[in-house]
């Protein structure tokens, strides 16, 4: 991994291939190994940029609190050191696409097209908001491994359990070697992240919804009403995926972001 210094803190990153920059950004408590297989599989056909989030994977953890559109500053700002030249197509899971919408909303003439990835466009409700501030103070109280158990059946298609032992090792450790603060300042800003529905309407650049058919966080249901929202979005359901569809069903959600790229370039 290579390592840069943007917006003040120091972003650890995968940077491979040519072409398009397409920006991989990880859902949470995760990091930038989540897109192994798109790392692997996309550099072929464009420039791969992966990340970890400050506070994620090899960055460095800086802030009590780290709102969303923080998060969207420091890519910005890794864009930028890495001369991308050109506007970036901005790929995020879950968190990674609650970074986008603010990504868009600060820096839409460097966003060539969207590719939203299991993720929602709703606020916290105040229930939830709660739950993410709990979440924070048994982080930093007792480290990340009970999110494991917490998070790890959620994140999966149902059967899992039996069928993906590999999947569930690599989460859980991703989980496991999680930086508590980190974890902690992302969940905090997760929770008073604003909601993106009024947005959607206004996106004006091609994008592309990616959901796993069984995703149990952000459904299906949800995630093509979001594609609806957006002028000209496409949606992709992938089969046999949950809410980690481009681990889970990697050849599918490449063959939906290559065939998104290609269409960039007619
Ligand atoms: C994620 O995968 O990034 C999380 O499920 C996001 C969330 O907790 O809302």
């Amino acid at each position: 991994m290579k390592t840069v210094t943007a917006n003040g803190v120091e972003i650890a990153f995968r940077d491979e291939g040519r072409g398009t920059p397409l920006l991989l950004v990880h859902g949470f408590p995760l990091d930038h190994t989540m897109w192994k297989h798109q790392i692997e599989g996309l550099s072929s056909v464009c420039r791969v940029i992966a990340p970890d989030l400050r506070g994620f994977g090899r960055s460095r953890a800086m802030g009590a609190k780290v709102t969303m559109e923080r998060l969207a500053d420091d890519l910005a700002a890794l864009v930028d050191a890495l001369g991308a030249g050109e506007p970036i197509v901005f790929c995020g899971l879950s968190m990674g696409g609650y970074v986008a919408w603010e990504f868009w909303k600060k820096y839409r003439a460097g966003v060539r097209g969207l590719v939203l990835c299991d993720t929602r466009a709703a606020a916290d409700s105040p229930e939830a908001a709660a739950g993410r501030r709990e979440t924070a103070r048994r982080v930093l109280a007792e480290g990340p491994a009970f999110l494991v158990d917490a998070m790890v059946p959620k994140l999966l298609a149902p059967g899992a359990s039996a069928t993906r032992p590999d999947l569930i090792e690599s989460l859980s450790a991703m989980i496991r070697s999680a930086n508590a603060q980190g974890v902690a300042a992302a969940a905090l800003g997760m929770a008073e992240r604003d909601d993106a529905s009024t947005l959607l309407p206004r996106i004006d650049c091609p994008c592309l919804v990616v959901v796993g058919q069984y995703d149990a966080i952000s459904p299906p249901d949800e995630m093509r009403a979001i594609a609806e929202s957006i002028p000209g979005a496409q949606c992709v359901t992938v089969p046999d995926a949950g809410h980690m569809a481009p681990m889970e069903n990697p050849d599918q959600v490449n063959a939906a972001i290559a065939a998104f790229l290609d269409g960039l370039s007619r």
